[in-house]
């Protein structure tokens, strides 16, 4: 125990507040006007939830985009509108939020676990081949912290096997991929606009196209399966409301605008932290340079070895690194495959084939990086000063600088 940590009671590397959501006083005007407005929403969503998505399609480059509830249900709407059928099988990562293999679950689908790269932590397109059987149907690769997974290769073999290609792009709002945004690529791109996300309104989700018949089957199922042109109770699909409010839209309209610069201070200051933290001895920033021309560091991971900091076990680090002012995290505890949900297979209602068993999958480069090595910095910090990133790099070698003495 070493009263020089913070952690003991010794000075903080950093004090500093870094905010989150960033907001001024015209996103509160765009939702008061629409609140003295009494449009709060309407079954066809409304003319600024229309809008909206006109907007953030052209940001994305993609001919449609499609609001509704959160990301889960933007992967879910893209999954069925696909057409996928009871028992198909869908690859995805292990490294990533539930809700990317969640809702493979609630298609009735199989998620098959495919391991990440481990200089990116995306999805390895060379483990993904090895997986394809007779019932694969689609990949859900995941940009995942906001770095571009290898988008050519993934598409290469997606044409190969015709299969769907969905982009889980949750992290992903502004990042691109060879100058093209994340989520414009495959088949469909899923954003979520919940509260810690890069952009966003609390709550919310978007899917993005350039496919027509897509879009409109995504339509209908966000909209209790009304049709254009249907009558008010005539009903073609299993669909439910997932739609928006009108609040959500304006927000989120007026948040985009400022976008473009936030992604850019983003990309720059992970840039230079990579810069700084890849010259401390057991620390190694993930990968860049595979395509992804821009970063949106939806969180700035590092890779961290114990052996250089006497043994001292990543859970302990990330919390001696928080208590130090670098707002931090140890990141997901498991792969995704040990969740209850997939070794207990308590899949309810759900037809998922009895011959489903996941208690033996083990994707060696993600548990590696749950276990020892993944620490996770929170995106509003890569809002902060080239000087905040210093102070990250120094809070680092404090704490290796003590440990080798004792902690
Ligand atoms: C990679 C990934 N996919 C999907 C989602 C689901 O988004 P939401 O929380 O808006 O449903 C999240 C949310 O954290 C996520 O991190």
């Amino acid at each position: 125990m070493n009263k020089n940590l913070a952690i003991y009671g010794g000075p903080k590397t950093i004090d500093k507040n870094f905010d989150w959501p960033v907001y001024n006083e015209t996103d509160v005007d765009v939702v008061a006007q629409i609140v003295r407005s009494g449009k709060w929403g309407n079954p066809d969503c409304g003319d600024e939830v229309e809008a909206f998505e006109k907007e953030f399609a052209a940001y994305c480059g993609s001919r449609y985009a499609l609001t509704c509830v959160n990301g889960s249900v933007a992967l879910r709407l893209a999954l069925i509108a696909c057409g996928v059928k009871p028992g198909d099988e869908i690859i995805v990562p292990p490294y990533t939020f539930i809700a990317t293999a969640s809702i493979v679950i609630e298609a009735n689908c199989v998620p098959v676990f495919v391991d990440i790269d481990p200089n990116t932590y995306n999805i390895s397109p060379a483990q993904i081949e090895k997986a394809i059987t007779k019932r694969t149907k689609a990949i859900i690769p995941v940009h995942f912290a906001g770095q571009a997974c290898d988008m050519d290769a993934i598409m290469a073999i997606a044409g190969k096997y015709n299969l769907r290609v969905i982009e889980d792009s949750a992290h992903g709002h502004g990042a691109e991929y060879k100058g093209k945004k994340l989520g414009s690529i495959g088949d469909a791109g899923c954003f979520s606009f919940q509260s810690s996300k890069n952009l966003t309104s609390g709550e919310g989700g978007m899917v993005v196209t350039n496919d027509e018949a897509l879009y409109d089957r995504m339509n209908s199922l966000r909209n209790v399966g009304r049709v254009k042109g249907g009558q008010w109770y005539e009903h073609h699909y299993a669909g439910c409301n997932y739609r928006i409010t009108q609040m959500q839209a304006v927000l989120l309209s007026n948040q985009l605008k400022n976008l473009p610069d936030q992604t850019a201070r983003r990309h720059q200051n992970g840039t230079y932290l990579n810069s700084l933290l890849e010259k401390i001895d057991g620390i190694k920033p993930l990968a860049r340079g595979g395509g992804e021309t821009v970063h949106c560091y939806h969180i700035y991971i590092f890779r961290y070895d114990k052996s250089k900091f006497n043994n001292l076990s990543k859970v302990d680090f990330a919390k001696i690194l928080a208590a130090e002012g670098v707002p931090c995290f140890m990141g997901y505890p498991e792969p995704l495959y040990r969740q209850p949900l997939f070794q207990e297979k308590n899949f309810l209602c759900y037809a998922i084939p009895d011959y489903v068993d996941y208690s033996q999958v083990y994707c060696p480069v993600t548990e590696k990086a749950c276990h020892e090595e993944a620490v996770w910095i929170f995106q509003n910090t890569m809002l902060g000063t080239k000087a905040d990133m210093e102070k990250f790099a120094e809070a680092i070698l404090k704490i290796q600088k003590v440990s080798l003495l004792d902690y």
